[in-house]
């Protein structure tokens, strides 16, 4: 049943959003104003298929989508693990993949091993708490940084880090390694509960045919 309410998006800004575009594209959802990388407009529209989307910061993603100010988001794994609002995670979209990991200098390694009392920096407070208290049962410091997280071991702040990684080039290039991975990460598409209720057939079709797509993609 097709409804004249409006299904807003909320895309995380980057990489997400050009990948999540593509595939709505192939679905059929176009949004061609958005297109226009010149453009300072924030929000979109499709008249059409009754459609709004905007760009937001990552991490705000899923406050948007938990107020109701968005009936879907799509933001990385390690996002949502960290805002920690409440959304419903509907689907795993398969793209933006990488992995949550302790890193540090090789020397790090028995540190992690005797459970010492250690610092960890990093722009996930949340999820390194709750894998050093919770999983680990180990007592570390935590220290939040906002970007370039590798330079905490480097420059003496931490003696490691809990990042992401995806190629491993950051890494390499200084002189850290993966000392322990926490989980694997990728984009996800999430829905506000409220919208999940009252749009439901919308959304679950929506959400049938990005699960179509991902799997041809995939072969
Ligand atoms: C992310 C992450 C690592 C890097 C990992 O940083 O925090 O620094 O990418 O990618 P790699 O394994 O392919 O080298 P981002 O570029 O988002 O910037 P930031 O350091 O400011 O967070």
């Amino acid at each position: 049943m097709s409804s004249e309410r409006y299904l807003t998006f909320a895309l995380g800004k980057g990489r997400l959003a050009d990948k999540m575009l593509g595939l709505l594209e192939q679905t059929g959802i176009t949004c061609e104003e958005m297109k226009d990388k010149s453009s300072r407009k924030l929000i979109f529209v499709n008249e059409e298929l009754k459609l709004k989307f905007f760009l937001a910061k990552g991490p705000d993603v899923p406050t948007y989508v938990e107020y109701g100010a968005a009936d879907i988001g799509v933001v990385g794994k390690d996002t949502i693990l960290e805002e920690n609002r409440r959304v419903y995670e509907v689907l795993n979209l398969g793209f933006g993949k990488c992995r949550m990991c302790v890193c540090g200098p090789i020397s790090a390694k028995d540190l992690l091993l005797h459970h010492e009392r250690i610092r960890v920096a990093t722009k996930y407070p949340l999820i390194a708490k709750d894998y050093f208290y919770n999983k680990k049962h180990q007592t570390v410091d935590i220290i939040k940084l906002n970007g370039s997280v590798e330079l905490g071991p480097i420059v003496g702040l931490s003696d490691v880090i809990v990042d992401i990684v995806e190629t491993g080039s950051t890494l390499k290039e200084n002189g850290l390694e993966v000392l322990e991975e926490i989980c694997p990460l990728s984009a996800r598409m999430i829905v506000n509960q409220v919208s999940m209720q009252m749009e439901t057939e919308r959304i679950k079709s929506l959400i049938a045919r990005m699960k179509c797509l991902i799997t041809a993609n995939e072969k």
